[in-house]
């Protein structure tokens, strides 16, 4: 366990299975500071529409959107996604609402509310936040911006086991092009795409545990901010 040494924004963005939520709990967990997934909050406001047989694509989806509350808390030291204050942690982890959740994201209005929630939950603590515009949008000023990045295979192997752990029916071809497919539309989207910033360090995660990734980052922040072993 470290502690930061001041209060400290760490924003770590890039595609789908690149590791970023596998690492960001890591760093969580070692800094012991709060863990926003912005990708979960996307996911639990897809699976409101996808519930409610609302097409996510209808550009006024606005107006369904104030009825749609997403939170996210800790409860027995694990993250739990809530919709309407009911637990949907396990029900948003589907390739359904994986490429609702991409689809929905391209509406700048939900953009806007979810960006919005981010920043207070956030509030005046230590954060590590992981999303696609965590280091460009939502924080541009943070302390530590983090591109990850990763070969597609081992993209599409960890999403896959992902989803089979969590005891989904899919097909590895079928996750690797839903994957191509959503990082094509998450990168060229119009309002805030998925685009690595200026200022971020950018990590190949190919072949690395959680705890290499992790390290190397520890690495960052220890020289940029400072840590101090607990
Ligand atoms: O990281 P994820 O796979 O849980 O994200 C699901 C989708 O949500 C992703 O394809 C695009 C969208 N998203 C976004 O637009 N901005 C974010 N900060 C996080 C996710």
């Amino acid at each position: 366990m470290y502690k930061l040494n001041k209060k400290c924004i760490i924003a770590i963005d890039g595609g789908a299975g690149v590791g970023k939520t596998t690492v960001s709990k890591y760093l969580s967990k070692s800094l012991n500071i709060l863990y926003i997934d912005t990708g979960a909050m996307y996911r639990a406001a897809a699976l409101y529409f996808i519930q409610k047989n609302i097409d996510i694509t209808d550009e006024n989806i606005d107006k369904y959107f104030n009825d749609v509350d997403v939170n996210l808390k800790i409860k027995d030291g694990e993250n739990i996604v809530l919709l309407n204050n009911k637990d949907v942690t396990k029900l948003i982890r589907t390739e359904e609402v994986s490429m609702g959740a991409s689809d929905i994201s391209k509406n700048s209005y939900v953009r806007k509310k979810l960006v919005e929630k981010q920043r207070k939950i956030a509030g005046k603590e230590s954060v590590v936040i992981e999303g696609r515009d965590t280091t460009t949008v939502v924080f541009p000023n943070a302390d530590i911006k983090i591109f990850l990045t990763s070969h597609i295979d081992t993209r599409a192997q960890r999403r896959y086991n992902d989803l089979i752990n969590a005891k989904n029916k899919v097909n590895f071809e079928y996750v690797k092009e839903d994957m191509i497919k959503r990082d094509i539309q998450d990168s060229t989207r119009k309002d805030s795409p998925l685009v690595k910033a200026k200022d971020a360090i950018e990590i190949d995660t190919t072949g690395n545990d959680v705890k290499k990734t992790g390290n190397i980052i520890l690495d960052i922040i220890n020289e940029k901010v400072g840590l101090s072993k607990i």
